[in-house]
């Protein structure tokens, strides 16, 4: 109704101004050539490919067995910031723009590519600068799952709101200061409607980008992996037993699953264990003798946790290589291999990897044994979220 009136408006004015120009022109005045009526644009849609009703981030209809109280149990949003449809899609608009970078060339997308399982193909990645990270890129995929709530590495983000604002204060990552970032989004004609849309009026927080960043990575959930339609075959409580042949599996995938989950085989899900595929907390994995970068125990400022790090998710793990936090092993097949028989005993090698004489378990695994392990970590692969649009970049 105001829009209409306010265009009916710009019309009347616009032909007023013609016929005052034309009459000018009549009466010999120098004017300038009239100009057409710039039609209103929508500064949205001038930019964005985005739907006209949000994509559904909020009610994602999971499977029961990712319903069930020891995965719900592991959700670290804040009761302050549930994730709605407007939030999560301003958040998306954030997650890919090149403008959250001081100089416009680093989007978080740069570093989190979604055919990547959000991490980042390369070793370190590229900062706006040209400057490499300390570290690999993580995967995003199911970060809404960890219970202790702390993110990176070294677990030194205390909430996922935190974390965020991070790399776009990061002198390497994209180099911007917050209030840089608030006044710069204010330029940008397409932001105060999507932040009307998500918070209720147009003002841009350093605050607000934090949580509809926030929401969005934690809408990156993955449920539709081959593992799931086999686990899906069975009731969600209780889970079926490391032997039961999920029957969309190929029999090498079924003995793979076995070995990762059987403690005197793989023993893997004595830390990357429920449905999600993650443990708890921090943990060391013997990757080296002696410390080489202290992780946590750094942040913590407590030796007995050097060389611990965050146990992220393993689905999507086919698509996110190069693995651990330095990116060492560039195949699932090397890092197999130092499961079964690379085990450093560091001081602060985490007791799932231990004897009970203490000294380091190798799984000691066949070559068969270790293939079948290889084929079941690809049955984490989700392909939906890796091409799903609502995750892909908006910007036309
Ligand atoms: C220049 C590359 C780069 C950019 C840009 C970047 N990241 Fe990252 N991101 C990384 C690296 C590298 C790590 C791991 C660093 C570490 O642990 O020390 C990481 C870690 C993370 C994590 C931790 C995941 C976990 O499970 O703990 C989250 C979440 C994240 N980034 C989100 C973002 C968001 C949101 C943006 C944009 C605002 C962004 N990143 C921009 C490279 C980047
Ligand atoms: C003691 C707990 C523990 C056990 C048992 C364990 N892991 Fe891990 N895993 C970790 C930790 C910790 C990391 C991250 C280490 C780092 O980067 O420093 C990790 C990382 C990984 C990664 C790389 C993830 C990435 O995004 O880079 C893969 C793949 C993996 N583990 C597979 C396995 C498999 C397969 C097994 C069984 C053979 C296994 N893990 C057993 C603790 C464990």
């Amino acid at each position: 109704m105001q829009a209409t009136t306010t265009r009916n408006l710009i019309i009347l004015t616009g032909s007023a101004l013609f016929v005052f120009i034309a009459c000018s022109k009549n009466s010999g005045i120098v004017s300038p050539t009239p100009t057409p009526n710039p039609t209103p644009v929508d500064p949205v849609a001038a930019v964005l490919n985005l739907p006209a009703t949000p994509f559904n981030y909020s009610n994602i209809g999971l499977p029961g067995y990712l319903n069930s109280p020891n995965i719900i149990g592991q959700i670290n949003t804040p009761v302050s910031n549930p994730i709605t449809d407007n939030g999560a899609t301003l958040g998306r608009v954030l997650f890919y723009d090149k403008k959250l970078s001081l100089n416009n060339t680093i989007s978080c997308a740069s570093c989190h590519k979604q055919a990547s399982g959000f991490s980042d193909p390369l070793t370190k990645s590229t900062g706006f600068n040209g400057g490499l990270t300390g570290r690999n890129s993580m995967s995003l995929i199911d970060a809404k799952y960890y219970p202790n709530g702390r993110f990176f590495w070294d677990q030194r983000a205390a909430t996922l709101e935190d974390q965020v604002l991070m790399p776009i204060q990061d002198l390497v990552e994209m180099g911007m200061t917050l209030p840089a970032l608030e006044a710069k989004l204010k330029t940008l004609a397409y932001y105060p409607p999507l932040f009307q849309k998500a918070f209720g009026d147009t003002v841009i927080t350093s605050g607000r980008i934090s949580a509809a960043l926030s929401q969005f990575v934690r809408s990156i959930v993955s449920f539709q992996s081959k593992y799931d339609a086999g686990r899906n075959t069975f009731p969600a409580v209780p889970a079926p037993p490391p032997n039961a042949a999920f029957p969309n599996f190929t029999p090498q995938e079924n003995r793979g699953k076995e070995v990762f989950l059987v403690p005197t085989l793989g023993g893997c899900a004595a830390c990357h264990g429920s449905e999600i595929f993650t443990a708890p907390q921090e943990k060391n994995n013997g990757l080296d003798l002696t410390t080489t970068d202290r992780g946590f125990g750094a942040v913590v400022n407590n030796p007995s946790l050097d060389a611990t790090f965050k146990v992220s998710t393993l689905r999507n793990v086919e698509l996110t290589a190069p693995y651990m936090h330095d990116g060492r092993f560039t195949t699932l097949e090397q890092v197999v291999e130092h499961y079964s028989s690379g085990v450093r005993n560091h001081p602060n090698l985490s007791p799932q990897l231990r004897l009970p004489n203490g000294l380091p378990r190798q799984a000691n695994l066949s070559p068969a044994d270790k293939a079948a392990l290889v084929a079941f970590l690809k049955t984490l692969t989700d392909n939906t979220i890796a091409t799903e649009v609502k995750y892909s970049d908006p910007f036309k």
